[in-house]
């Protein structure tokens, strides 16, 4: 891939140093009022990491995710991402988002722009590339997601898989070090959404650092180097996907693994297998 502009600012950012993480946080609190959402999270994403989140509805996996880049204030604890300690009040928050690319269930694609525009609108904006540099690098990224033929559509042409591809291939035109997905294909037919995992599959073996919250087990089992159960706002389980899906070690991540996987996936005995079974069915 091109990197003719690493979109580096002149803070503290550091995108490239193998020995620091992309993310660490800390006892991380967040509350709504009187509702505690995330009650102490502690997780580390290292570059190049992917690590997929599975959790119950309400568990706090969208809170999670925006916090990760200050969309949500946190209550308590320390988030730092990029190597810049986002929670410091002096943050200069806008230089580290320059660098996360953020995927939603909803595309957010601008209705009255072409799709080559939607990705070039906040290169020239924030970036402040030419419009020929930020057509080159956006048309690099329409081939990279296979939509090279539909630069001149406008969102309300396209499928809800060509949408969100094309929603990806934005984020992707910033050059982004990290990539937060929040259930990208959860708006989707169910037969559109194979072609935006590959996407991501793509992404995460060129070596994407990616935060990916998703329902899609099989692309977890695939494609993550961890998986993280959330339950009530904390962290249940973090282990690589063998562990974490086919011999949890919490009931509570049993109990939900039983009412999300297809049993042509894992047994039910795979689910349910105690210590005994661990090394048998891990792959
Ligand atoms: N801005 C908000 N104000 C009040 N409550 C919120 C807000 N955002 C999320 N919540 C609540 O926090 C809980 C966790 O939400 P969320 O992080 O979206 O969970 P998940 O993504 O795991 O489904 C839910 O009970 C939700 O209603
Ligand atoms: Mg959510």
């Amino acid at each position: 891939m091109s990197s003719t502009d690493t979109g580096r600012s002149p803070g503290t950012v550091q995108t490239d140093d193998p020995r620091s993480l992309a993310v660490r946080i800390r006892g991380l609190r967040k509350s709504f009022g009187t509702l505690d959402v995330l009650r102490g999270i502690d997780l580390d994403v290292r570059y190049g990491e992917v690590v997929c989140i599975i959790g119950p509805s309400g568990s706090g996996k969208s809170t999670l995710l925006r916090c990760t880049n200050l969309l949500e204030t946190p209550s308590a604890g320390r988030i730092e991402v990029l190597g810049v300690e986002i929670t410091d009040a002096d943050v200069d928050i806008d230089a580290v988002r320059r660098h996360i690319g953020m995927v939603f269930q909803q595309f957010n694609l601008f209705p009255h722009l072409s799709v080559l525009d939607n990705l070039t609108i906040a290169q020239r904006r924030v970036l402040k590339r030419s419009r020929q540099e930020a057509t080159r690098i956006a048309q690099e990224n329409l081939a990279r997601v296979g939509l090279s033929e539909k630069s001149q559509a406008y969102p309300n042409q396209l499928s809800g898989g060509q949408q969100q591809r094309a929603a990806i291939a934005r984020a992707l035109s910033m050059n982004p070090r990290l990539m937060l997905f929040d259930e990208p294909t959860s708006a989707l037919d169910p037969e559109l959404v194979g072609e935006v995992l590959t996407v991501m599959r793509n992404l995460a073996a060129e070596g994407m650092t990616m935060l990916v919250v998703t329902h899609e087990m099989a692309f977890a089992r695939e494609v993550a180097d961890r998986v993280v159960f959330m339950d009530g706002g904390v962290v249940v389980e973090d282990g690589p996907p063998s562990e974490v899906l086919t011999s949890p070690r919490q009931e509570r991540t049993r109990e939900f693994l039983h009412r999300v996987l297809d049993p042509t996936h894992l047994t039910r005995d795979e689910l349910t297998g105690e210590e005994a079974t661990t090394d048998s069915v891990a792959s």
